[in-house]
Protein backbone atom coordinates (compact mmCIF):
# COMPACT_ATOMS: atom_id res chain seq x y z
CA UNK A 1 0.00 0.00 0.00
CA UNK A 2 1.63 3.23 -1.08
CA UNK A 3 1.66 5.86 0.89
CA UNK A 4 3.02 9.30 2.37
CA UNK A 5 5.28 8.60 5.80
CA UNK A 6 2.45 9.39 8.27
CA UNK A 7 2.03 9.63 12.19
CA UNK A 8 -1.14 8.38 13.94
CA UNK A 9 -2.45 9.76 17.38
CA UNK A 10 -5.38 7.94 19.75
CA UNK A 11 -7.33 9.93 21.98
CA UNK A 12 -7.68 8.63 24.88
CA UNK A 13 -7.11 10.37 27.75
CA UNK A 14 -11.08 11.64 28.10
CA UNK A 15 -12.25 10.62 31.70
CA UNK A 16 -15.62 9.27 30.44
CA UNK A 17 -17.38 10.73 32.35
CA UNK A 18 -20.83 9.56 30.84
CA UNK A 19 -19.95 6.20 31.49
CA UNK A 20 -20.02 6.66 35.36
CA UNK A 21 -16.87 4.36 36.00
CA UNK A 22 -14.20 4.22 38.18
CA UNK A 23 -12.37 3.02 34.56
CA UNK A 24 -11.27 4.88 32.20
CA UNK A 25 -13.52 4.62 29.17
CA UNK A 26 -11.27 2.99 26.39
CA UNK A 27 -10.68 0.31 29.04
CA UNK A 28 -13.62 -1.23 29.14
CA UNK A 29 -14.16 -4.01 26.79
CA UNK A 30 -16.22 -4.97 24.00
CA UNK A 31 -15.95 -9.03 23.12
CA UNK A 32 -13.57 -9.13 25.66
CA UNK A 33 -10.87 -6.65 24.44
CA UNK A 34 -10.63 -3.07 26.19
CA UNK A 35 -11.58 -0.50 23.21
CA UNK A 36 -8.39 0.78 23.01
CA UNK A 37 -7.26 -1.91 21.21
CA UNK A 38 -9.79 -1.87 18.66
CA UNK A 39 -8.43 1.19 16.73
CA UNK A 40 -4.98 0.26 17.25
CA UNK A 41 -5.68 -2.65 15.34
CA UNK A 42 -7.08 -0.88 12.69
CA UNK A 43 -3.62 1.01 12.25
CA UNK A 44 -1.18 -1.75 12.74
CA UNK A 45 -1.40 -2.68 8.68
CA UNK A 46 -1.23 0.66 7.57
CA UNK A 47 2.42 1.07 9.66
CA UNK A 48 2.18 4.68 10.75
CA UNK A 49 5.93 6.24 11.45
CA UNK A 50 4.82 7.27 14.73
CA UNK A 51 1.65 6.16 16.74
CA UNK A 52 0.97 7.51 20.46
CA UNK A 53 -1.61 7.22 22.66
CA UNK A 54 -2.55 9.96 24.62
CA UNK A 55 -4.01 9.09 28.25
CA UNK A 56 -4.89 10.82 31.04
CA UNK A 57 -3.02 11.07 34.94
CA UNK A 58 -3.33 7.87 36.61
CA UNK A 59 -4.32 6.04 33.30
CA UNK A 60 -1.01 3.52 33.46
CA UNK A 61 -3.15 0.33 32.45
CA UNK A 62 -4.21 2.03 29.25
CA UNK A 63 -0.23 2.58 28.67
CA UNK A 64 0.81 -1.02 29.97
CA UNK A 65 -2.35 -2.75 27.04
CA UNK A 66 -1.16 -0.71 24.57
CA UNK A 67 2.55 -1.16 25.00
CA UNK A 68 4.97 -1.10 22.64
CA UNK A 69 3.08 1.59 21.66
CA UNK A 70 3.73 5.26 22.89
CA UNK A 71 1.25 7.02 25.41
CA UNK A 72 1.58 10.34 26.26
CA UNK A 73 0.25 11.55 29.45
CA UNK A 74 -1.92 15.19 28.96
CA UNK A 75 -2.23 16.05 32.32
CA UNK A 76 -5.01 17.73 32.66
CA UNK A 77 -7.03 16.66 29.94
CA UNK A 78 -8.28 19.70 28.81
CA UNK A 79 -10.35 18.46 25.61
CA UNK A 80 -9.14 16.67 22.47
CA UNK A 81 -7.48 19.84 20.90
CA UNK A 82 -5.23 19.51 23.89
CA UNK A 83 -4.54 15.99 23.68
CA UNK A 84 -3.45 16.64 20.13
CA UNK A 85 -1.02 19.16 21.54
CA UNK A 86 0.11 17.12 24.29
CA UNK A 87 1.05 14.06 21.47
CA UNK A 88 2.75 16.90 19.12
CA UNK A 89 5.76 17.08 21.90
CA UNK A 90 6.85 13.53 21.13
CA UNK A 91 6.63 14.45 17.61
CA UNK A 92 8.91 17.62 17.89
CA UNK A 93 11.30 17.87 14.51
CA UNK A 94 9.40 15.23 12.56
CA UNK A 95 6.98 16.93 11.35
CA UNK A 96 7.12 18.49 7.39
CA UNK A 97 8.52 20.54 5.72
CA UNK A 98 11.51 20.07 7.95
CA UNK A 99 10.72 16.22 9.10
CA UNK A 100 9.64 13.28 7.14
CA UNK A 101 5.91 12.83 8.44
CA UNK A 102 3.80 14.49 6.06
CA UNK A 103 0.07 14.01 7.49
CA UNK A 104 -0.89 13.02 10.84
CA UNK A 105 -3.67 11.17 11.48
CA UNK A 106 -6.16 11.38 14.78
CA UNK A 107 -8.27 9.16 15.89
CA UNK A 108 -10.35 9.09 18.94
CA UNK A 109 -10.17 5.91 21.45
CA UNK A 110 -13.82 5.88 21.49
CA UNK A 111 -14.70 4.56 18.03
CA UNK A 112 -14.14 0.36 18.14
CA UNK A 113 -15.66 -0.51 14.39
CA UNK A 114 -12.98 1.27 11.94
CA UNK A 115 -11.35 -0.45 9.35
CA UNK A 116 -7.64 -0.31 8.14
CA UNK A 117 -8.98 -0.26 4.59
CA UNK A 118 -11.26 3.11 5.68
CA UNK A 119 -8.59 4.43 7.44
CA UNK A 120 -6.29 3.98 4.28
CA UNK A 121 -9.04 5.55 2.28
CA UNK A 122 -8.95 8.76 3.87
CA UNK A 123 -5.23 9.50 3.87
CA UNK A 124 -5.32 8.74 0.37
CA UNK A 125 -8.12 11.26 -0.36
CA UNK A 126 -7.04 13.89 1.92
CA UNK A 127 -3.42 13.51 -0.16
CA UNK A 128 -5.20 13.32 -3.85
CA UNK A 129 -7.91 16.29 -3.17
CA UNK A 130 -4.68 18.88 -1.06
CA UNK A 131 -7.42 19.19 1.53
CA UNK A 132 -5.70 20.75 4.89
CA UNK A 133 -7.85 18.59 6.60
CA UNK A 134 -9.79 15.81 5.98
CA UNK A 135 -12.62 14.81 8.49
CA UNK A 136 -14.85 11.71 8.68
CA UNK A 137 -18.93 12.45 8.18
CA UNK A 138 -21.82 10.39 9.15
CA UNK A 139 -25.43 10.86 9.11
CA UNK A 140 -26.61 8.66 12.50
CA UNK A 141 -30.64 8.56 12.80
CA UNK A 142 -30.13 10.76 15.68
CA UNK A 143 -27.12 13.09 15.89
CA UNK A 144 -27.20 13.65 18.90
CA UNK A 145 -24.03 14.68 20.87
CA UNK A 146 -22.14 14.52 17.70
CA UNK A 147 -20.49 17.78 16.06
CA UNK A 148 -22.06 19.27 13.66
CA UNK A 149 -20.70 19.79 9.84
CA UNK A 150 -21.48 23.14 8.16
CA UNK A 151 -20.71 22.97 4.67
CA UNK A 152 -19.61 25.75 2.34
CA UNK A 153 -21.69 26.38 -0.49
CA UNK A 154 -18.99 24.33 -2.81
CA UNK A 155 -19.86 21.59 -0.48
CA UNK A 156 -16.39 21.86 1.30
CA UNK A 157 -16.51 21.67 5.57
CA UNK A 158 -16.19 25.27 6.75
CA UNK A 159 -16.81 24.58 10.48
CA UNK A 160 -17.83 21.91 13.01
CA UNK A 161 -19.62 23.22 15.97
CA UNK A 162 -20.00 20.64 18.66
CA UNK A 163 -23.80 19.87 20.28
CA UNK A 164 -23.37 21.43 23.02
CA UNK A 165 -22.70 24.83 21.46
CA UNK A 166 -24.83 24.52 18.42
CA UNK A 167 -27.67 26.63 17.61
CA UNK A 168 -31.45 24.78 17.12
CA UNK A 169 -30.92 25.41 13.24
CA UNK A 170 -27.38 23.81 13.37
CA UNK A 171 -28.63 21.11 16.22
CA UNK A 172 -31.00 20.14 13.03
CA UNK A 173 -28.01 19.57 10.84
CA UNK A 174 -27.74 15.70 9.86
CA UNK A 175 -24.27 14.80 8.91
CA UNK A 176 -22.30 14.85 11.72
CA UNK A 177 -17.94 14.36 12.95
CA UNK A 178 -17.63 10.83 12.75
CA UNK A 179 -14.18 11.65 14.76
CA UNK A 180 -11.51 11.07 12.00
CA UNK A 181 -9.36 13.16 11.02
CA UNK A 182 -6.67 13.60 8.41
CA UNK A 183 -4.16 16.51 8.76
CA UNK A 184 -1.41 17.90 6.21
CA UNK A 185 1.70 17.99 8.89
CA UNK A 186 2.98 21.08 7.56
CA UNK A 187 -0.28 22.87 9.31
CA UNK A 188 -1.09 21.18 12.17
CA UNK A 189 0.95 23.09 15.03
CA UNK A 190 -0.13 26.31 13.89
CA UNK A 191 -3.86 25.05 13.51
CA UNK A 192 -3.67 23.44 16.91
CA UNK A 193 -1.92 26.69 18.93
CA UNK A 194 -4.97 28.94 17.71
CA UNK A 195 -7.68 26.54 19.52
CA UNK A 196 -9.37 28.60 22.59
CA UNK A 197 -11.68 27.52 25.15
CA UNK A 198 -14.25 29.39 24.09
CA UNK A 199 -17.43 27.03 24.06
CA UNK A 200 -19.64 25.38 26.29
CA UNK A 201 -17.33 23.13 28.17
CA UNK A 202 -14.62 25.52 28.00
CA UNK A 203 -12.53 22.48 26.75
CA UNK A 204 -10.37 22.95 23.71
CA UNK A 205 -11.92 21.69 21.04
CA UNK A 206 -10.12 19.93 17.88
CA UNK A 207 -12.93 20.07 16.04
CA UNK A 208 -12.17 23.91 15.80
CA UNK A 209 -9.27 23.41 13.38
CA UNK A 210 -11.36 23.77 10.74
CA UNK A 211 -12.46 27.11 11.06
CA UNK A 212 -9.28 27.92 11.43
CA UNK A 213 -7.96 26.46 8.92
CA UNK A 214 -10.64 28.30 6.63
CA UNK A 215 -10.29 31.63 8.12
CA UNK A 216 -6.29 30.91 7.01
CA UNK A 217 -7.61 30.37 3.51
CA UNK A 218 -6.66 26.39 4.01
CA UNK A 219 -9.37 23.64 2.27
CA UNK A 220 -11.02 21.22 4.71
CA UNK A 221 -13.20 18.20 3.51
CA UNK A 222 -15.20 15.75 4.28
CA UNK A 223 -16.03 12.18 3.03
CA UNK A 224 -19.24 10.53 4.19
CA UNK A 225 -18.99 7.24 5.96
CA UNK A 226 -21.28 4.23 7.21
CA UNK A 227 -22.21 4.96 11.08
CA UNK A 228 -21.44 1.36 11.51
CA UNK A 229 -18.26 1.89 11.28
CA UNK A 230 -17.81 5.60 13.49
CA UNK A 231 -20.48 4.68 16.20
CA UNK A 232 -18.33 6.56 19.16
CA UNK A 233 -18.94 4.99 22.65
CA UNK A 234 -19.91 7.04 25.64
CA UNK A 235 -22.72 5.68 27.65
CA UNK A 236 -23.31 2.43 29.42
CA UNK A 237 -26.49 1.73 26.79
CA UNK A 238 -24.06 2.74 23.65
CA UNK A 239 -21.42 0.32 25.23
CA UNK A 240 -23.63 -2.54 25.20
CA UNK A 241 -24.74 -1.68 21.77
CA UNK A 242 -21.29 -1.80 20.12
CA UNK A 243 -21.35 -5.28 22.50
CA UNK A 244 -24.03 -6.41 20.13
CA UNK A 245 -23.19 -4.97 17.13
CA UNK A 246 -19.42 -6.96 17.80
CA UNK A 247 -20.92 -10.25 18.28
CA UNK A 248 -23.15 -9.73 15.47
CA UNK A 249 -19.99 -9.64 13.44
CA UNK A 250 -17.86 -12.26 15.35
CA UNK A 251 -20.80 -15.13 14.87
CA UNK A 252 -21.26 -14.35 11.43
CA UNK A 253 -17.29 -14.85 10.89
CA UNK A 254 -17.39 -18.00 12.96
CA UNK A 255 -20.42 -19.04 10.73
CA UNK A 256 -18.79 -18.30 7.49
CA UNK A 257 -16.02 -19.88 8.32
CA UNK A 258 -17.55 -23.21 8.56
CA UNK A 259 -18.97 -23.49 12.42
CA UNK A 260 -22.74 -24.57 13.64
CA UNK A 261 -24.30 -21.53 15.85
CA UNK A 262 -27.51 -23.72 16.53
CA UNK A 263 -28.68 -20.45 17.99
CA UNK A 264 -26.22 -17.63 17.21
CA UNK A 265 -27.90 -14.71 19.08
CA UNK A 266 -27.28 -16.98 22.78
CA UNK A 267 -23.68 -17.27 22.10
CA UNK A 268 -21.00 -15.14 23.24
CA UNK A 269 -17.68 -14.93 21.59
CA UNK A 270 -14.77 -12.75 22.05
CA UNK A 271 -12.47 -11.06 19.43
CA UNK A 272 -9.61 -13.83 19.38
CA UNK A 273 -11.94 -16.80 19.71
CA UNK A 274 -10.75 -19.08 17.33
CA UNK A 275 -13.44 -21.78 16.53
CA UNK A 276 -12.13 -24.95 13.89
CA UNK A 277 -14.40 -26.42 11.40
CA UNK A 278 -17.40 -28.34 11.94
CA UNK A 279 -17.16 -27.63 15.54
CA UNK A 280 -21.13 -26.89 16.71
CA UNK A 281 -21.76 -24.56 19.45
CA UNK A 282 -24.97 -25.28 21.16
CA UNK A 283 -27.12 -22.25 22.44
CA UNK A 284 -25.94 -20.21 25.45
CA UNK A 285 -22.39 -20.85 25.74
CA UNK A 286 -20.11 -17.88 26.29
CA UNK A 287 -16.08 -17.87 25.43
CA UNK A 288 -13.99 -15.31 27.33
CA UNK A 289 -10.58 -14.15 26.03
CA UNK A 290 -8.51 -17.06 25.09
CA UNK A 291 -10.19 -19.55 23.55
CA UNK A 292 -8.81 -22.26 20.60
CA UNK A 293 -11.22 -25.24 19.44
CA UNK A 294 -9.86 -27.39 16.85
CA UNK A 295 -12.49 -29.00 14.17
CA UNK A 296 -15.03 -30.82 15.01
CA UNK A 297 -15.63 -30.59 18.50
CA UNK A 298 -19.09 -29.72 19.94
CA UNK A 299 -19.75 -27.11 22.92
CA UNK A 300 -22.67 -27.95 24.85
CA UNK A 301 -25.34 -25.70 25.77
CA UNK A 302 -24.44 -23.35 29.11
CA UNK A 303 -20.57 -24.00 29.09
CA UNK A 304 -17.79 -21.18 30.00
CA UNK A 305 -15.02 -21.26 28.55
CA UNK A 306 -11.70 -19.02 28.75
CA UNK A 307 -7.81 -19.45 28.05
CA UNK A 308 -8.79 -22.83 26.99
CA UNK A 309 -7.29 -25.08 23.82
CA UNK A 310 -9.62 -27.67 22.81
CA UNK A 311 -8.72 -30.49 20.64
CA UNK A 312 -10.47 -31.92 17.53
CA UNK A 313 -13.45 -33.96 18.19
CA UNK A 314 -13.91 -33.43 22.29
CA UNK A 315 -17.28 -32.98 23.86
CA UNK A 316 -17.88 -30.43 26.29
CA UNK A 317 -20.74 -29.60 28.63
CA UNK A 318 -23.46 -28.73 28.64
CA UNK A 319 -22.85 -26.92 32.00
CA UNK A 320 -18.56 -26.83 31.90
CA UNK A 321 -16.54 -24.45 33.14
CA UNK A 322 -12.86 -24.18 31.43
CA UNK A 323 -10.44 -21.91 33.24
CA UNK A 324 -7.21 -20.35 31.73
CA UNK A 325 -4.89 -23.29 31.16
CA UNK A 326 -7.48 -25.78 30.52
CA UNK A 327 -5.96 -27.87 27.18
CA UNK A 328 -8.13 -31.16 26.19
CA UNK A 329 -6.65 -32.58 23.78
CA UNK A 330 -8.26 -34.90 20.68
CA UNK A 331 -11.80 -36.55 21.72
CA UNK A 332 -11.73 -35.53 25.38
CA UNK A 333 -14.79 -35.78 26.91
CA UNK A 334 -15.79 -33.44 29.87
CA UNK A 335 -19.48 -33.01 31.06
CA UNK A 336 -21.81 -31.37 33.03
CA UNK A 337 -20.80 -29.44 36.47
CA UNK A 338 -17.21 -30.16 35.50
CA UNK A 339 -14.38 -27.18 36.45
CA UNK A 340 -10.77 -27.54 34.92
CA UNK A 341 -8.31 -25.10 35.89
CA UNK A 342 -4.55 -24.95 34.36
CA UNK A 343 -4.45 -28.34 33.40
CA UNK A 344 -4.59 -31.10 30.79
CA UNK A 345 -6.48 -33.57 29.82
CA UNK A 346 -4.78 -36.46 27.16
CA UNK A 347 -6.26 -37.70 24.49
CA UNK A 348 -9.71 -39.73 24.83
CA UNK A 349 -9.67 -38.84 28.65
CA UNK A 350 -13.17 -38.31 30.08
CA UNK A 351 -14.42 -36.55 33.22
CA UNK A 352 -18.08 -37.15 32.63
CA UNK A 353 -19.81 -35.26 36.06
CA UNK A 354 -19.50 -33.38 38.83
CA UNK A 355 -15.32 -33.02 38.76
CA UNK A 356 -13.01 -30.06 39.66
CA UNK A 357 -9.62 -30.89 37.78
CA UNK A 358 -7.34 -27.78 38.70
CA UNK A 359 -3.25 -28.05 38.04
CA UNK A 360 -3.12 -31.24 36.85
CA UNK A 361 -1.85 -33.61 34.74
CA UNK A 362 -4.38 -36.44 32.97
CA UNK A 363 -2.71 -39.16 30.84
CA UNK A 364 -4.72 -39.87 27.55
CA UNK A 365 -7.79 -43.04 28.21
CA UNK A 366 -8.02 -41.91 31.67
CA UNK A 367 -11.18 -41.82 33.13
CA UNK A 368 -12.46 -39.34 35.98
CA UNK A 369 -15.57 -40.89 37.91
CA UNK A 370 -17.92 -38.24 38.90
CA UNK A 371 -17.25 -36.43 42.22
CA UNK A 372 -13.70 -36.44 41.74
CA UNK A 373 -12.01 -33.31 43.32
CA UNK A 374 -8.04 -32.25 43.03
CA UNK A 375 -7.49 -30.48 46.01
CA UNK A 376 -4.46 -28.14 44.99
CA UNK A 377 -4.57 -25.64 47.11
CA UNK A 378 -3.78 -25.29 50.96
CA UNK A 379 -5.11 -22.04 51.42
CA UNK A 380 -1.21 -20.42 50.88
CA UNK A 381 0.15 -22.61 47.88
CA UNK A 382 -1.06 -24.81 45.20
CA UNK A 383 0.51 -28.36 44.18
CA UNK A 384 0.10 -30.25 41.15
CA UNK A 385 -1.80 -33.88 40.60
CA UNK A 386 -0.20 -36.12 38.04
CA UNK A 387 -2.52 -39.36 36.89
CA UNK A 388 -1.05 -41.34 33.71
CA UNK A 389 -2.36 -43.07 31.12
CA UNK A 390 -5.43 -45.67 31.16
CA UNK A 391 -6.51 -44.78 34.71
CA UNK A 392 -9.31 -45.45 36.33
CA UNK A 393 -10.23 -42.84 39.31
CA UNK A 394 -13.63 -44.05 40.85
CA UNK A 395 -16.15 -41.99 42.04
CA UNK A 396 -16.19 -39.61 44.71
CA UNK A 397 -12.45 -39.70 44.81
CA UNK A 398 -10.09 -36.76 46.53
CA UNK A 399 -7.07 -36.46 45.54
CA UNK A 400 -4.77 -34.31 47.75
CA UNK A 401 -1.92 -32.94 45.76
CA UNK A 402 0.98 -32.87 45.40
CA UNK A 403 0.50 -36.36 44.59
CA UNK A 404 0.81 -39.25 41.67
CA UNK A 405 -1.33 -41.77 40.20
CA UNK A 406 0.57 -44.43 37.47
CA UNK A 407 -0.32 -45.77 34.69
CA UNK A 408 -2.98 -48.41 34.70
CA UNK A 409 -3.52 -47.60 38.05
CA UNK A 410 -7.45 -48.14 39.65
CA UNK A 411 -8.52 -46.03 42.37
CA UNK A 412 -11.91 -47.14 44.56
CA UNK A 413 -14.53 -44.42 44.86
CA UNK A 414 -14.75 -42.63 47.46
CA UNK A 415 -10.81 -42.50 48.25
CA UNK A 416 -8.83 -40.00 49.70
CA UNK A 417 -5.44 -40.42 47.88
CA UNK A 418 -2.37 -38.62 49.58
CA UNK A 419 0.21 -40.63 48.57
CA UNK A 420 1.72 -42.04 44.92
CA UNK A 421 -0.11 -44.44 43.43
CA UNK A 422 1.86 -47.06 41.50
CA UNK A 423 1.47 -47.96 38.15
CA UNK A 424 -1.14 -50.70 37.62
CA UNK A 425 -1.89 -50.76 41.04
CA UNK A 426 -5.46 -50.95 42.94
CA UNK A 427 -5.69 -48.19 46.06
CA UNK A 428 -8.93 -47.86 48.12
CA UNK A 429 -8.12 -44.94 50.70
CA UNK A 430 -11.51 -45.35 52.58
CA UNK A 431 -13.08 -47.05 55.77
CA UNK A 432 -13.81 -50.48 55.48
CA UNK A 433 -17.21 -51.45 55.24
CA UNK A 434 -18.87 -53.60 58.63
CA UNK A 435 -22.18 -54.95 57.76
CA UNK A 436 -24.55 -56.33 61.10
CA UNK A 437 -26.61 -58.70 60.30
CA UNK A 438 -30.35 -57.75 61.88
CA UNK A 439 -29.08 -54.86 63.47
CA UNK A 440 -31.44 -52.61 61.50
CA UNK A 441 -34.52 -54.31 62.73
CA UNK A 442 -33.23 -54.22 66.13
CA UNK A 443 -32.67 -50.06 66.02
CA UNK A 444 -35.94 -49.48 64.55
CA UNK A 445 -38.08 -51.54 67.49
CA UNK A 446 -35.60 -49.24 70.02
CA UNK A 447 -36.51 -45.87 68.16
CA UNK A 448 -40.27 -46.74 68.31
CA UNK A 449 -40.37 -47.31 71.77
CA UNK A 450 -39.02 -43.81 72.49
CA UNK A 451 -41.52 -41.59 70.78
C1 LIG B 1 -16.01 14.07 19.89
C2 LIG B 1 -15.99 15.26 18.92
C3 LIG B 1 -17.31 15.29 18.17
C4 LIG B 1 -17.51 13.98 17.43
C5 LIG B 1 -17.40 12.78 18.39
C6 LIG B 1 -17.30 11.51 17.58
C7 LIG B 1 -14.59 17.01 19.91
C8 LIG B 1 -14.56 18.32 20.65
N1 LIG B 1 -15.79 16.49 19.66
O1 LIG B 1 -17.05 14.32 20.83
O2 LIG B 1 -17.31 16.36 17.22
O3 LIG B 1 -18.77 13.99 16.80
O4 LIG B 1 -16.21 12.86 19.18
O5 LIG B 1 -17.33 10.37 18.38
O6 LIG B 1 -13.54 16.51 19.57
N2 LIG B 1 -10.07 12.86 24.98
C9 LIG B 1 -8.75 13.13 25.34
N3 LIG B 1 -8.47 14.25 26.07
C10 LIG B 1 -9.43 15.13 26.44
C11 LIG B 1 -10.78 14.87 26.05
C12 LIG B 1 -11.05 13.72 25.32
O7 LIG B 1 -7.84 12.35 25.02
O8 LIG B 1 -9.10 16.12 27.10
C13 LIG B 1 -10.36 11.63 24.22
C14 LIG B 1 -11.39 10.75 24.90
O9 LIG B 1 -10.76 9.81 25.76
C15 LIG B 1 -12.08 10.05 23.73
C16 LIG B 1 -11.92 11.05 22.59
O10 LIG B 1 -10.91 11.97 22.98
O11 LIG B 1 -11.48 8.84 23.38
C17 LIG B 1 -13.20 11.81 22.30
O12 LIG B 1 -13.65 12.45 23.48
P1 LIG B 1 -15.17 12.46 23.88
O13 LIG B 1 -15.30 13.17 25.18
O14 LIG B 1 -15.78 11.12 23.77
O15 LIG B 1 -15.74 13.41 22.73
P2 LIG B 1 -17.23 13.44 22.19
O16 LIG B 1 -18.06 14.28 23.09
O17 LIG B 1 -17.70 12.09 21.88
MG1 LIG C 1 -16.93 10.18 22.27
Amino acid sequence: MSQDCFAAIILAAGSGARMKSALPKVMHRIAGRPMIAYPLDALRPLSPAATLVVIGPQMDDIARIVAPVESVVQDPPLGTGDAVRAALTQLDGRLAPRGEIEEVIVLYGDTPFLATKTLSRLLAERRCTGAAVLVSGMRPADPGPYGRFVLAPDGTLERIVEAADATAAEQAIGLVNGGIMTIDARHLRELIEEIDRNNAKREFYLTDIVGIARRKGLVCRTVELPVEELIGINTRAELAEAEALMQQRLRRAAMDSGVTLIAPETVFLSADTRLGRDTVIEPNVTFGPGVMIAEGARICSFSYLEGATVGAGARVGPFARLRPGAVLERDVHVGNFVEIKAARLGVGAKANHLSYLGDSEIGAGTNVGAGTITCNYDGFNKFRTTIGEGVFIGSNSILVAPVTVGDGAYVAAGSVITHEVPADALSVARARQIDKPGRATELRARLRRKI
